[in-house]
């Protein structure tokens, strides 16, 4: 299998750990391990004496029944735990798809929900969000696309880049025309738990349909990316084992640490959840004064869940251009809407982080100079 370059992690391996205002990560803030393991009495002790040994294929089962209380009707065997989000996309695409197979993709997204059944040599249909309507999407497309060789609809609700959710209504729609044609929905769900009312909150995928698989992970709505844990919950046993066997070759089991520590935040989710969207919140609402300030210079869509958007530059010059002199003049780092191979004039914002309000003020002095 020949992959491309993944646009995204090349673009940020070249400023993620030297431009000291990042305002466009896709991640909570995160905590140390002394602040996780303080959420516990004994924790400490319990870590410290910790085995090393190879853990269990499935994922530890402490793990496996804490994951399985996010959704409504899982139990713990439905649950495979991954290194991160990435490995479940990976793994899901090579054991559902074949040479010649067809799927259909919400775009612009994370490049690999795309890129994988691209290189096993798959169709695949751009199923694209519309930026002039506040990034809906249209199911009349999605239901003219599906063709017999389709195997799966892909989705990310939250949206990586433009923040966009669905409503309930839709959702359970665009579960119907699955349904209708026996085929997978691949719901990639890292950001859920990030709705600012809880009425926006979509059932998770797999809770609702059968051939449904629902990608989960620690790093981004818990904001504890280094620890490498993520999951897939998937209903049908088939799937399942493939997927199981499948990790047999990517890693085989998880970290240790990675799981103890997962399980205990997992345990604790209430309150880190809380402590995110606080964040989040607090952060949005600069946001909206800061595009009210500037709405001459960039169009927005204000989201319902989840810490990205993915706003229009209104200026000629393109994104890449922008991003790339905003970092080297001020540090701070914006995304350019083209490594997503979307147009040159978005660009995305991320405000999960503490440090967002000092990184915004930084780009406003950037505007103010009348570079533009
Ligand atoms: C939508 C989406 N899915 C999956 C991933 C991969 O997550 P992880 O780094 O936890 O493997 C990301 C990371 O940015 C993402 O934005």
């Amino acid at each position: 299998m020949k992959l491309n370059d993944f646009k995204l992690e090349r673009f940020f391996a070249r400023f993620e750990f030297t431009a000291p205002y990042l305002l466009c990560t896709s991640d909570c803030e995160s905590f140390t391990i002394e602040e996780l393991l303080a959420l516990e009495k004994n924790a400490g002790e319990a870590f410290r004496k910790l085995h090393l040994g190879y853990t269990e294929t499935l994922g530890n089962p402490e793990l496996r029944c804490e994951i399985s209380k996010l959704y409504t009707n899982t139990t713990p065997d439905d649950i495979i735990v991954l290194a991160g989000a990435e490995e479940g996309i990976f793994i899901f695409m090579n054991v559902l798809l074949e040479p010649g197979d067809h799927i259909i993709v919400q775009s612009p997204c994370y490049q690999s929900l795309s890129e994988i059944a691209h290189a096993i040599g798959c169709k695949v249909t751009d199923w694209s969000m519309d930026a002039q309507n506040n990034w809906e999407l249209d199911l009349d497309f999605l239901k003219k696309n599906i063709t017999r060789q389709t195997k799966a609809i892909v989705v990310n609700f939250p949206n990586t880049p433009t923040g966009y959710t669905m409503t309930g209504e839709m959702f359970n729609k665009l579960i119907e025309i699955a349904r209708q044609h026996d085929i997978y929905i691949f719901s990639d769900e890292v950001y859920r738990f990030l709705e600012y009312l809880e009425k926006d909150r979509l059932p998770s995928a797999c809770e609702v349909y059968d051939k449904a698989v629902s990608l989960g992970v620690m790093s981004k709505s818990f904001g504890l990316p280094g620890l490498r844990i993520g999951w897939i919950a998937a209903r049908d046993k088939v799937l399942y084992k493939k997927i199981a066997s499948f990790k047999d070759y990517t890693t085989i089991c998880s970290s240790a640490p990675g799981e103890f520590l997962a399980t205990l935040a997992l345990r604790n989710k209430e309150y880190i959840l809380k402590r995110n969207l606080g964040i989040i919140t607090s952060n949005l609402q600069l946001l909206e004064i800061f595009f009210k300030k500037y709405e001459d210079l960039f169009e927005w869509v204000k989201p319902r869940a989840g810490l990205l958007i993915f706003p229009r530059l209104k200026f000629e010059q393109e994104a890449e251009a922008f991003c790339l002199d905003l970092v080297n003049k001020k540090g701070v780092l914006l995304l350019p809407g083209n490594i997503y191979n979307y147009d040159n004039h978005h660009v995305r914002f991320g405000f999960g982080r503490l440090n967002m309000p000092e990184a915004l003020a930084k780009l406003e002095e950037y505007l103010e100079k009348g570079i533009i």
